[in-house]
């Protein structure tokens, strides 16, 4: 068989792109992290090729034996990635080809526009899973620290002001919750990932009778029963980045709940708080000043939110004014992409880790929760049992703050005659809603931080988890 080249440019071009052409247009330097889901993708191309009779058996042995080969030099780090020929699918079909001839053959009814496509949704279905994996231990994470504390209360906060007592691990399993949902959100993406685009060629398909269900049930696009998934119109499978987009919009967010539960880290190691303590291991000190211990493995989780939000913008503004069908400028999708997964996996990976080296100081915790203000709320809700109007027992109870206020006492320590003095409904009884204990038993609705309701959460998701 004649020596045939695979670049872009054989046959219509006199020669090679100008050197800057070549340095500004290829992605290899990028794109080579596809090689393994490339090769995955031309064995199951060239296996249906041998099944429509384009290769032979023979044909199918030397590209499968060449492909191989080239993955396990690529694996070993010895394999030659060439920027001449453009990006990753180039390099490893010219590496075949330069081979084994038959390799000439590979590209048969395929264009780089769907195996482009096909490549990234390969590698983004494993990615996606194992974020998924990386979450779940975080959430594990989160769950342990809530456990070992099962007992710490701390004050609950709106607008960063103390407002009602709260369980720690009620604070914390708020987070397993938004962690979940991202979790619900990256399966659903999964599905839309996991759809086959290969067979759309450039853009209108192929005369050649290409089985396009035999590839993807060996690439495993297939949905819970089996059934393979096809993309449905050649046009949309080689211009289609949604799935990208989605995944970077769940990633997103995913990096928001990271930067808050940071942001939550933050300020709770800081004196002001003082509920908790990072280990030395993952904090830094300050070149200036000897006493420092700064929380900056939390600051950078709050901190790459930033670049994860931009490459959602990056991709969304990529693609806005682009036309039918495929064009070059999708190459830039991969960057964002790449760095997104990369990004939240290991954000999600080291706050897991943090927070194993994350220490309650109890005490602290104790102290602050003990505020009587904090049960404020129980004391109208003792009038409202009186039968009184909600917005009147409101009313009486900040008189009874402001009264506390202007003698200087805590709340809990007013005399039965101060409360009297207000309002003729407090009993003798009012000021048992002052005992935290109690109040705590109280709160047992659905989702409320009561006792028994925080230790069946906690119980629900050491169970979901394990
Ligand atoms: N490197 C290209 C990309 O990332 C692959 C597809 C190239 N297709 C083309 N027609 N030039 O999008």
């Amino acid at each position: 068989m004649k020596k045939i080249s695979p670049v872009s440019r054989s046959g219509r071009f006199a020669g090679g792109p100008a050197a800057d052409v070549a340095r500004f247009t290829e992605s290899v330097s990028f794109d080579h992290r596809l090689w393994r889901h490339d090769i995955l993708g031309s064995l199951a191309h060239a296996t249906m090729l041998r099944k429509i009779g384009v290769l032979t058996k023979k044909e199918l042995r030397a590209i499968v034996r060449g492909l191989n080969t080239i993955g396990q030099e690529i694996t070993a780090g010895k394999f030659k990635w060439k920027p001449e020929l453009e990006d990753v699918h180039m390099n490893i079909e010219a590496e075949l080809t330069r081979r084994e001839p038959a390799g000439a053959k590979l590209h048969t009814a395929r264009s780089r526009n769907d195996q482009v496509a096909l490549d990234v949704r390969l590698w983004l279905r494993d990615e996606i899973v194992r974020l998924l994996g990386e979450i779940a231990d975080l959430q594990r994470a989160l769950i342990s620290l809530g456990e070992k504390n099962a007992d710490v209360l701390i004050p609950g906060y709106t607008h960063l002001q103390r407002a009602q007592p709260v369980y720690l691990a009620h604070h914390l399993l708020a987070y397993v919750e938004m962690l979940e949902r991202d979790c619900e959100r990256l399966w659903d993406c999964h599905s839309r990932v996991n759809v086959c685009p290969l067979g759309s060629g450039a853009l209108a398909g192929s005369t050649l009778p290409l089985e396009r269900e035999l590839v993807a049930k060996l690439l495993g696009f297939v949905d819970a029963s089996g059934r393979p998934q096809l993309t449905q119109n050649s046009m949309d499978a080689v211009s289609d980045r949604d799935f990208a987009v989605e995944f970077c919009a769940a990633a997103a967010l995913l990096s928001v709940h990271l930067s808050r539960l940071a942001e939550d880290l933050i300020l709770w190691t800081g004196a002001e708080f003082n509920f908790i303590k990072i280990a030395d291991a993952y904090t830094t000190g300050s070149s200036l000043m000897p006493q420092k211990k700064n929380p900056d493995v939390a600051e950078l989780a709050r901190g790459k939110s930033g670049r994860v939000i931009g490459n959602l913008v990056a991709l969304l503004t990529l693609l806005k004014g682009l036309p039918m069908t495929y064009n070059r400028d999708l190459q830039e999708d991969k960057e964002r992409l790449f760095d997104t997964a990369d990004t939240v996996r290991a954000t999600t990976r080291i706050v897991a880790a943090m927070l194993r080296n994350t220490k309650v100081n109890a005490p602290a915790c104790a102290a602050a929760a003990s505020d009587p203000a904090l049960l404020a709320t129980d004391l109208a809700d003792y009038l409202v049992k009186q039968g009184m109007p909600f917005r009147q027992a409101h009313q009486i109870v900040g008189a009874v703050v402001a009264l506390a206020e202007k003698t200087g006492k805590p709340l809990n320590r007013l005399t039965f005659a101060e409360l009297q003095s207000v309002n003729k409904s407090f009993g003798r009884d009012a000021l048992g809603v002052f005992d935290l204990k109690r109040a705590m038993a109280k709160r047992n609705l659905t989702g409320a931080p009561g006792t028994k309701e925080v230790a069946k959460q906690l119980a629900r998701w050491r169970e979901l988890l394990s």
